[in-house]
Order: structure tokens, then sequence, then C-alpha cells
């Protein structure tokens, strides 16, 4: 199998000074990426801040050889997001891939959700995404070879959990982000997926110092660097991934049902079955091709 080596590309990771984005930045720095370690370093929740788990990471990257610079901007705001693409730019002049992995959680039920916690969780994680990688994605035109952009889901949003109402939105809406991104990156060769991690981290109370536990974070990390690579195989797809399974997670369609003519609510509910049924269901891949599917149907026969 021929190395997937990172020659010297740039790559940004946020939260990557723990949990799961601290493997993927030691695995890509282990390949020769430059790395730029993004932690803000605050609790779980996202309350406070601390350089040092950053610093640290940065740390065992040099003593391993590896070359890195750690940056503590928050990915929460315009300006953060804006700070952490520079300082790539700032140490090597470009920018080829971006992780954006930073998270917290503030888990309530929806009947006693608190406002504050869920637009703290909405900062983070969806105006995260947006905050890193629009400046990373301007940078990337520029690249001869475009660049990879990952975006971090989760199950909870793509599935559900009780709970976690504010984090599936945002979660989910990181999807809605690449889907988008993607079909605007690719005249310029850049890349977007969506990775859902499951490890045993501070967030999932399931912290493990040793790297081989059954779901340690470095068994999610080569998804990360086969998506940041410049050979990814993927473009607009959505990854789940732990404990060394990975899976693709896709939207999609039933064959569905139509009646263009006099339709209504109890001709609809008569043929429930026909509208659910998974039989031939269909993956469209964009806006236009739903449309497509609709002229067809409209066509006359
Ligand atoms: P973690 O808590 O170990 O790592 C998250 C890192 O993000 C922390 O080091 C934290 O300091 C940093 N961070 C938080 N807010 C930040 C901000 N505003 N700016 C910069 N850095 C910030 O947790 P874990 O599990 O490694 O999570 C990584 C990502 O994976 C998160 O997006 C999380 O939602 C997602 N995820 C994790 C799952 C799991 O099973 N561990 C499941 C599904 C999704």
């Amino acid at each position: 199998m021929t190395p997937l080596n990172f020659d010297g590309d740039v790559v940004i990771v946020t939260g990557a000074g723990g949990g799961l984005g601290r493997s993927y930045a030691l695995d890509l720095a282990r390949r020769g990426a430059r790395v730029v370690v993004n932690d803000l370093g605050g609790s779980a929740a996202g309350d406070g801040a601390d350089a040092s788990p950053a610093a640290q990471v940065v740390d065992v990257i040099r003593a391993e050889g590896g070359e890195a610079v750690a940056n503590f901007d928050s990915v929460a705001t315009q300006e953060g997001g804006k700070a952490i693409v520079q300082a790539a730019l700032d140490a090597w002049g470009r920018v080829d891939g971006v992780i954006c992995n930073a998270g917290i959680l503030r888990d309530r039920s929806f009947a006693k959700l608190d406002f504050n916690d869920a637009r703290a969780v909405v900062d983070v994680h969806l105006w995260g995404g947006i905050n890193v990688s629009q400046p990373a994605f301007v940078a990337m035109k520029d690249n001869p070879n475009g660049g990879r952009i990952v975006l971090t889901t989760s199950a909870s949003g793509l599935l559900g959990n009780f709970g976690q109402t504010a984090y599936g939105a945002a979660k989910m809406g990181l999807v809605g982000l690449m889907r988008s991104l993607r079909i605007e990156g690719e005249r310029s060769g850049i890349k977007v997926n969506a990775l859902a991690p499951i490890a045993g981290t501070r967030l999932t109370n399931n912290v493990s110092d040793d790297p081989s536990a059954p779901k340690a974070p470095d068994k999610v990390a080569p998804i990360a660097t086969l998506l940041a690579h410049r050979d990814c195989p993927a473009n607009g797809d959505i990854f789940m991934a732990g404990a060394g399974w990975f899976s693709r997670c896709f939207i999609g369609l039933t064959e569905g049902w139509s009646m263009p003519d006099n339709v209504t609510a109890e001709s609809l509910l008569a043929n429930w079955d026909k509208v659910t049924d998974e039989t031939g269901f269909q993956q469209p891949t964009s806006v236009i091709e739903v449309s497509e599917i609709l002229n067809r149907l409209l066509e006359p026969r």
C-alpha cells in the first residue's frame, strides 16, 4: 500500500488540544503535514480558556520531528475563525486542509431548554464550522490542487438523541453546509465531507489514555486523515466511524407516489405505504436532480 503522505501540506485542526482532534493532529503531523493545532482549552461545556492543551500537542508533534503551530482562538466567532486560518497563512502561506472538529456539550431536554446554552452550542458547532471553513475555503481557492474540508457531524444530528436538540440541529446544519459547499468547491478542486465520529472522550464521559482501547480516538483518525488527504476518494459524503468501523451514511428518497391532479389528504393517506416504501430508493445529489425527478413525473404520458 502506498503511504498517504502529506508532503508539507498545511492542515488546520480545530479543537485539537484533546480527544479526537488531538489524534487527528498527531496522525497528520506524523505523515508530514504542517498542522495548526487550534484549541480554546475550555471545559467540556465550553467555559473558560487554557492555552496548555494546544501547546502540549504542538510540543508532542515537534518532539517527534513534525511541524506545528498552536492557536488558541475560539471557533465560535467570525474573528476567531479568521485568526485560525491566518495562523496557517502566517506560518506557511497556505491552507490545504481543515478539519472543523471543535465542540462542546450542554445537553438539556427541549422543554427545559436554556436558550443561552443552546446558542453557545450552535455558535461552536454550526457557526464554528462556518467561521473557520469560510476563510479556509477562500484561501484554498488559490491552490492549484484545491483543498479538503472535513466538518464534524454526529449520530445525534443525523439520527437524534434525547436532550440534544440544539446540538443535533447544529450537527445536521453542518451537513447542509457540507452539501452545498461541495458544489461550490468542485471547480476549484475543493472536496468537502462530513464525519460523525464515535469515541471515548471527555464529551462521552469515557476517556481512556490507552490508544488501543476499543473506542480510542485513534481508531477514528484514519478516516479524518484520508478525508483531509489530496487522494481523498469522496466528495459530499457523510461517514460514521468508531472502534475501527467505517460506514457511509446517505440521504435517500423513496420512489414515492404521485397524483398530479386532484390529490387530497385522503388519497395520500390511502397510498401512504407507497410514499414510504424503500424499494428502489434514490440518492439525488442536488436540488437540481430533485427538480428533474419532479419534471419527469409531470411529463405528459
Ligand atoms: P473533546 O471535548 O475531547 O474535544 C473537543 C475540543 O474542542 C476540546 O479540546 C475543546 O477545548 C475544543 N473546543 C471547544 N470549544 C472550542 C472553541 N470555541 N474554539 C476552539 N476549540 C474549542 O471532545 P471530542 O469527543 O474529541 O469531540 C470532537 C468533535 O467530535 C466534537 O465536534 C464533537 O461534537 C464530535 N463528536 C464526538 C463524538 C464522540 O463520540 N466523542 C460523537 C459525535 C460527535
